[in-house]
C-alpha cells in the first residue's frame, strides 16, 4: 500500500518495500516460557572491567580473536570477528555481490537473514529447493551457478535452521570442487558445537572459496552480547574487513567473549553442551509417539521442529498457556510445524505436559 508521508517517502524504494527479518524479539508474544530463539536456558557469570571504556576499542580485538582461532583450531589469520553472525552474513553479501546485478542462493526452508540481508542492499535471491531429506540439490545448484553468472554466494546451513539436519560432507565437497573460482560458499555453523563431529572447518585449508559462520549466541549462552565469527581464507578476511565498521565489538563484548573462551569458559560450555543434548533426547522420547504428534525432524541444533496434526492451533493454544514456541506453518514444505528450543528442564517439563494433556 502506497503511503503519503513525504518523510517515508525519502526512503529509497527498496527500503519502503523491506520486510524486516522478524526476530523472536520482534514478534515478541506475551509469556513466561520462550523457546522461540534457540537462546540457552540461562547465562553464566562474567566479571568486567571499566579501565579501558574511555578509548575505542580495536576493530578486531587480538586477544579474542587468538582465543577463538585456538578454541576453532585455526590460524588467527583465518578469523574475522563481528557483531553475532548475522552481521558476518550481511558483511559477505556486500562483499561479495553488486547490487542491482548479483544474486545470492539459498535453499528455504533455511535461516531466513540470508534473504532479508540481500533484499536489503538490493541483492537478488534465487531460492534452489532441498532434497527431500533437506539436503542441497546440488545438480541443481551447480546448474544455476552455470547459467547465472551473477549467482555470486551460496548460503547452506548446519546445522539447519529450522530443520536441524546436518549437511551431507559428500555433498558440499562436490559443490565446492565445482565451484573454486567461482562462487563463494558459505556454510552457516550457528549451533555446530551441538554436533561438533559434523563441523566443515578441516576444509577451510583446501577450499579458498569456504566461509564458516560461527556465533556465541547458541551453545555459548551468549546472545546477549552480540558476537559472531568468520572463519575463511586469509584474503577473504581481509575483504570482509575492508566492508566492516570501524568498531564493531566493544569493549566489554571482547572481554565477556574471551572469559568464555578461556580453559574454565569451555568446560561450562561443554557441560551445557552435554546437559542441552541429553534434554532434547529425552523430550523428543517424551513427546514422539503423541497422537498430535506427525513428525520429529532432525535434531542436531538445540532445538527440534515437530510437524503436528493441527500446528497452527496448537500453537496459539500453548501461547495462550504463555508458552512462546517459533511458527514455522506456511514455509515452504513445513505445515503445521513448530520449532521447539531446548530450554531449562522445568521449561521443557511444561511443553511436555501441555502436549500431554491435549
Ligand atoms: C542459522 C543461524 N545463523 C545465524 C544466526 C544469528 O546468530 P547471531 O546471534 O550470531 O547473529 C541464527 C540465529 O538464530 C541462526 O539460527
Amino acid at each position: 500500500m502506497a503511503n503519503n508521508d513525504p518523510i517515508v517517502a525519502l526512503a529509497t524504494k527498496r527500503v519502503q518495500d523491506l520486510t524486516p527479518y522478524l526476530s523472536a524479539r520482534r514478534i515478541g508474544g506475551s509469556g513466561h516460557t520462550f523457546l522461540n530463539a534457540n537462546e540457552a536456558p540461562k547465562s553464566a557469570s562474567y566479571l568486567v572491567q571499566s579501565i579501558s571504556f574511555n578509548r575505542y576499542p580495536e576493530c578486531q580485538p587480538p586477544e579474542l580473536i587468538e582465543s577463538y582461532a585456538n578454541y576453532a583450531g585455526v590460524q588467527p589469520e583465518k578469523v574475522m570477528v563481528a557483531r553475532g553472525s548475522d552481521e558476518v552474513i550481511g558483511l559477505i553479501i556486500r562483499t561479495f555481490c553488486e547490487t542491482a546485478k548479483d544474486s545470492i542462493i539459498i535453499c528455504p526452508p533455511t535461516y531466513g537473514m540470508y534473504s532479508v540481508s540481500a533484499v536489503n542492499v538490493g541483492v537478488g535471491v534465487v531460492e534452489i529447493a532441498p532434497t527431500s531429506d533437506y539436503q542441497p540439490d546440488v545438480p541443481a545448484i551447480l546448474k544455476e551457478f552455470e547459467t547465472n553468472a551473477n549467482a555470486k554466494v551460496l548460503f547452506l546451513c548446519s546445522p539447519n535452521n529450522p530443520t536441524g539436519n546436518v549437511l551431507e560432507r559428500e555433498k558440499l565437497l562436490q559443490i565446492l570442487e565445482a565451484t573454486q573460482d567461482r562462487a563463494i560458499i558459505v556454510v552457516d555453523e550457528a549451533y555446530i558445537e551441538f554436533s561438533m563431529q559434523d563441523t566443515m572447518i578441516d576444509l577451510l585449508d583446501k577450499y579458498r572459496n569456504l566461509i564458516i559462520t560461527r556465533t556465541l549466541s547458541k551453545a555459548f549462552a551468549l546472545a546477549g552480547i552480540r558476537c559472531g565469527f568468520a572463519l575463511a581464507d586469509e584474503e577473504i578476511i581481509k575483504l570482509l574487513l575492508k566492508v566492516i565498521d570501524p568498531y564493531p565489538i566493544s569493549d566489554p563484548v571482547a572481554q565477556i567473549a574471551e572469559q568464555a573462551l578461556t580453559k574454565s569458559g569451555l568446560e561450562i560450555l561443554d557441560a551445557r553442551i552435554t546437559e542441552l543434548n541429553e534434554r532434547k533426547a529425552a523430550f523428543i522420547n517424551a513427546v514422539k509417539d503423541l497422537e498430535i504428534v506427525q513428525q520429529v525432524f532432525s535434531d542436531k541444533g538445540n532445538f527440534v521442529l515437530i510437524r503436528f496434526k493441527d500446528g497452527e492451533e496448537l500453537f496459539y493454544r500453548i501461547a495462550k498457556k504463555g508458552i512462546i514456541l517459533r511458527d514455522f506453518n506456511g514455509k515452504p514444505t513445513l505445515d503445521n510445524c513448530i520449532r521447539v528450543t531446548i530450554g531449562s528442564e522445568q521449561e521443557m517439563n511444561e511443553v511436555i505436559d501441555f502436549l500431554k494433556s491435549i
